[in-house]
């Protein structure tokens, strides 16, 4: 069992948006997931709604910094990826989520120059680390990246994050259509229909390196029988 934690204290910074590709690509892959959703605006509930049954996935909302610890003790047997959906503001829910991660993840725009909301949790990390000595793996993903150009504002925010060292993912995020089409459809970016989605297996493509990079670096064994349906899956391919 993992705990993965998207942070930024900044709105608009791509956190919902990356949680709902990582639960649903986890979830097609045989693991089970439970996104909990801690943002006032319950997106993610919202697109939990209109999607109906999502196979491995469920979705638990009104998430509180007194609830979220016992949502994972309780459901730690039943779920291999919990992955926490935190409101675009400081909030007490913050270092909470981030004591009980297993790794966090820090989207960062990049195609804006503000990467500040960005800084506040690497900063509340690095706090942990020199105070209390609490070491928690971390990396940034930058979002919404253009697909055609680098823009200065990604060079910059890419140096900056190189000079103080902080691992940023290979992948980043791309601006794409479908990654916003998502939320009005529901279902998944492979329940889409490519006839109406412009560049869709772009999208699924990115998706796809995006949670493998992730697996990479939060492993968690597939459960028994999920790895047999893949075996026979695989033998009868
Ligand atoms: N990779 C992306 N491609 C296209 N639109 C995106 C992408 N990431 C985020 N968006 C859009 O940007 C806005 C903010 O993203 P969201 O994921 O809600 O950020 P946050 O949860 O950090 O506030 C939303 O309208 C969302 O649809
Ligand atoms: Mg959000």
């Amino acid at each position: 069992m993992a705990v993965i934690t998207f942070a930024n204290t900044k709105g608009g910074a791509g956190k919902t948006t990356a949680v709902l590709l990582l639960a649903t690509e986890l979830a097609r892959k045989g693991y089970r997931v439970a996104i909990l959703d801690a943002d006032p605006q319950h997106w993610i509930t919202r697109w939990h709604e209109i999607s109906g049954d999502v196979p491995n996935l469920e979705v638990i909302d009104f998430v509180t910094s007194a609830s979220l610890p016992l949502h994972i003790s309780e459901n730690s047997e039943a779920i291999d990826y919990f992955i926490i959906d935190l409101p675009g503001a400081r909030n007490p829910l913050l270092a909470t989520a981030i004591g009980l991660s297993d790794h966090v993840l820090i989207p960062i725009q990049g195609c804006a120059m503000d990467a500040r909301g960005g800084a506040q949790v690497l900063e509340l990390l690095q706090y942990l680390d020199e105070k209390a000595g609490i070491k928690i793996a971390h990396s940034v993903v930058l979002t919404r990246v253009n697909s055609m150009v680098t823009t200065r504002a990604l060079q910059l925010v890419k140096s900056l994050l190189s000079q103080r060292n902080v691992p940023v993912l290979d992948t980043a995020i791309i601006e794409r259509s479908a990654f916003r089409d998502i939320f009005d459809c529901g279902g998944t970016l492979h329940s889409m229909d490519p006839a109406r989605v412009s560049n869709l297996d772009r999208a699924r493509e990115n998706a796809l390196c995006f949670v493998e990079e992730i697996m990479r670096k939060v492993p968690v064994r597939l459960p028994a029988a999920a790895r047999l349906a893949g075996l026979l899956m695989r033998d009868a391919a």
